[in-house]
């Protein structure tokens, strides 16, 4: 796993759009795993930014995303499918045929669950999946306690995740109570996950999910597993780490991180392709 510090929400939000769109650049047919909330909400603007100035191309790129609400048709204004709509798909050029969110509305939940496998794997799994954390340590809606080997299935959201959702419902008692979530072992194997997480209230999970020991009470620690997981926080979100001059010194100094770094006059740059290096060098970008 690695660990990279930004200033403020802005730039690390920066950050994971800009490794997204190098990612895309290398691989046109790309699969992005998505997740929503309002952390992604500053990456999706940033992707948006790059496909219309810097012609960011999304045509031959397919997306799943982790989760969706039981119960909720994607017209709704809160479903993840009307989120994805309004944050992303209608703002670029991607085929919607290719975006794909589990349906909340199916007779068959488990059903849908398996089909929504099945199609990972019929798009060769997914290349890069983007992460949020919940309060509650969850990556998807993977709530306290699920199996660090689950599949899509559905799971009924803990107190904490529907107080954290509230809001956007008008009331917790509003909130449904149940979503489908991609499960922890579809998760890891995504060929590299990226997480995000900013704001000093995610300080305390964000600690316990990176250098806490790897339990089922938090999800979000079984991404220590992952031999290629990249962690972008800002310095609030920071603010509960123990090794913070470890990660400043990687960011700094690692040669994979060299085309990301901001200068003034590299603002608008586009990052030049993967740098070359020797194998060691190779090894050790993409095992973390
Ligand atoms: C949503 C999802 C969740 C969120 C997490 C953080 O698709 O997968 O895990 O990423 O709850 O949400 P925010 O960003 O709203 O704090």
């Amino acid at each position: 796993m690695e660990v990279i510090i930004q200033p403020n929400p802005e730039a690390a939000a920066d950050l994971v759009a800009r490794v997204v769109a190098h990612e895309l650049r290398a691989n046109p047919h790309l699969v992005l795993g998505l997740a929503t909330g309002r952390t992604m909400e500053r990456v999706y603007h940033h992707l948006v930014q790059m496909h219309r100035e810097q012609e960011l191309d999304f045509s031959l790129c397919s997306t799943f995303n982790l989760d969706e609400y039981v119960g909720l048709a994607p017209s709704d204004h809160n479903s993840y499918r009307h989120y994805m709509d309004q944050n992303l798909f209608r703002h670029v050029n991607m085929d919607l045929r290719n975006t794909h969110l589990p349906d909340g509305m199916a007779e068959d939940l488990d059903r849908e669950c398996q089909a929504y496998e099945n199609s990972i794997k019929r798009f060769g799994g997914i290349d890069v999946q983007l992460l949020g954390i919940g309060k509650a340590g969850h990556i998807g809606f993977n709530e306290p306690l699920s199996a660090l080997r689950s599949r899509t299935r559905v799971k009924a959201l803990t107190p904490v995740t529907l107080a954290q959702n509230a809001a956007l419902f008008g009331g917790t008692e509003r909130v449904p109570r149940r979503a489908i979530t991609m499960g922890v072992g579809t998760i890891l194997e995504s060929r590299r996950c990226l997480l995000l997480a900013t704001g000093v209230d995610k300080a305390d999970i964000v600690a316990r999910a990176i250098e806490g020991p790897i339990t089922g009470m938090v999800s979000a620690t079984a991404l220590q597993l992952h031999p290629h997981c990249t962690v972008v926080v800002d310095e609030g979100a920071a603010a509960k780490l123990k090794e913070v001059e470890y990660y400043r010194w990687i960011f700094a100094n690692e040669p994979e991180w060299q085309p990301f770094q901001r200068t003034s006059r590299s603002r608008r740059a586009t990052p030049p392709n993967r740098c070359k290096g020797s194998p060691a060098a190779k090894r050790r970008r993409t095992e973390k």
